[in-house]
């Protein structure tokens, strides 16, 4: 295969690409990325030199390099990282949400239809569902956003169930629970408290805590989107969810417990507009057709993260945006 990992040098895509390098021998990969603030080539220092391994930088927004990257390289497959994802920020200015993750699918769908690709796999969220406070959603549970964020996402996903139907495009759409591992930008819950407290600063709970996220490692959502990649049928959805669902205060504490603090360190902060209070994934249909589970337990999972931000405070110390942190404090409280 030669596939094109849009946004590989962000937190998933570029785990995605060491995975995919060292397992398939034989495969080609062009990462192709804006390098927003979240996007980093240090993620992937160790393939850098690797022949089968090529960095383009582009935006998925802009039709022209997107044709011409696919024509260049001979892509046969897309897979579909690139995105706006920090609903934070998406609060505070949606625009680049909706161009990124709207318009920019658009394009890469164009493209798949266009150059007659065999395969685009669109890494989504379950966010594009809401909150549920019981139960689990499953793949045509209705799309019902709260969030710029989840609302740009969705708006990208129906884009792809529309090509789908309309022009038999072979795209496949994937809504993840919450990723979590090495090498995610520190904005985000767990890189972010673990940072702080590595810093010795306080971390900021979003109300009572008392939300919950189902949480996924990067190891095993890189190993669903492998086994979607290559067996889902075109036009199919799936969820990827791991069971593992956890409250947020729950994780600060554990995350407390890992670094030696006590909850002195916990800072309750007004609560982020519009709060999703649960997600929760049925993630039955990936076991049940494709043989696909989960294998990290959370905890075995955190710790592996919590010691990679301890072991490389040069990643992230550098990267830390400390102006976004102020500008939520201001906007917020
Ligand atoms: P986040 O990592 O932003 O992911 P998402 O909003 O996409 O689920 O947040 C995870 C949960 O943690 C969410 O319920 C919001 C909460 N949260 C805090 O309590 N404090 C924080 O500083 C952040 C970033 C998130």
């Amino acid at each position: 295969m030669q596939i094109l990992v849009c946004g590989g040098a962000g937190f998933m895509g570029s785990h995605f690409i060491k995975y995919i390098l060292e397992k398939y021998p034989d495969y080609m990969l062009v990462n192709f990325d804006k390098l927003t603030y979240a996007g980093n080539l240090e993620n992937l220092k160790e393939v850098e030199n690797n022949k089968r391994y090529k960095f383009v930088k582009g935006d998925i927004c802009d039709a022209s390099e997107v044709d011409r990257v696919v024509r260049e390289n001979k892509i046969d497959t897309i897979v579909n990282y690139a995105a706006e994802t920090h609903v934070d920020r998406s609060v505070m200015d949606p625009s680049a949400f909706l161009k990124t993750n709207i318009f920019g699918s658009y394009n890469l769908l164009e493209a798949t239809k266009k150059f007659d690709l065999k395969k685009m796999v669109q890494v989504s969220t379950d966010e594009v569902f809401g909150s549920i406070d019981s139960g689990k959603f499953r793949e045509d549970s209705p799309f019902e956003p709260n969030s710029p964020y989840s609302a740009a996402k969705a708006g990208g996903d129906l884009l792809c169930r529309s090509y789908f139907v309309t022009f038999q495009t072979p795209v496949v759409v994937t809504h993840s629970c919450n990723f979590y591992g090495s090498n995610q930008y520190p904005e985000k819950l767990i890189p972010l408290f673990v940072t702080n407290l590595l810093e010795g600063k306080k971390v900021p709970v979003y109300g009572d805590g008392k939300q919950v996220r189902e949480w996924i490692y990067t190891e095993d959502h890189c190993n669903a989107i492998d086994v979607i990649l290559h067996k889902a049928k075109a036009g199919s959805v799936y969820n990827i969810g791991s069971g593992d669902e956890i409250e947020n205060i729950e994780i600060t504490k554990l995350i407390l417990e890992y670094l030696g603090y006590d909850e002195k360190m916990i800072e309750y902060v007004k609560d982020r507009p519009g709060h999703d209070k649960r997600y929760a994934l049925d993630a039955n249909k990936l076991k049940n057709e494709l043989g696909w589970e989960a294998k990290v337990n959370f905890r075995d999972g955190l710790k592996k993260t919590v010691d990679w931000y301890r072991e490389n405070e040069d990643w992230w110390k550098k990267i830390k945006d400390g102006s976004y942190l102020e500008y939520y404090k201001k906007q917020y409280n």
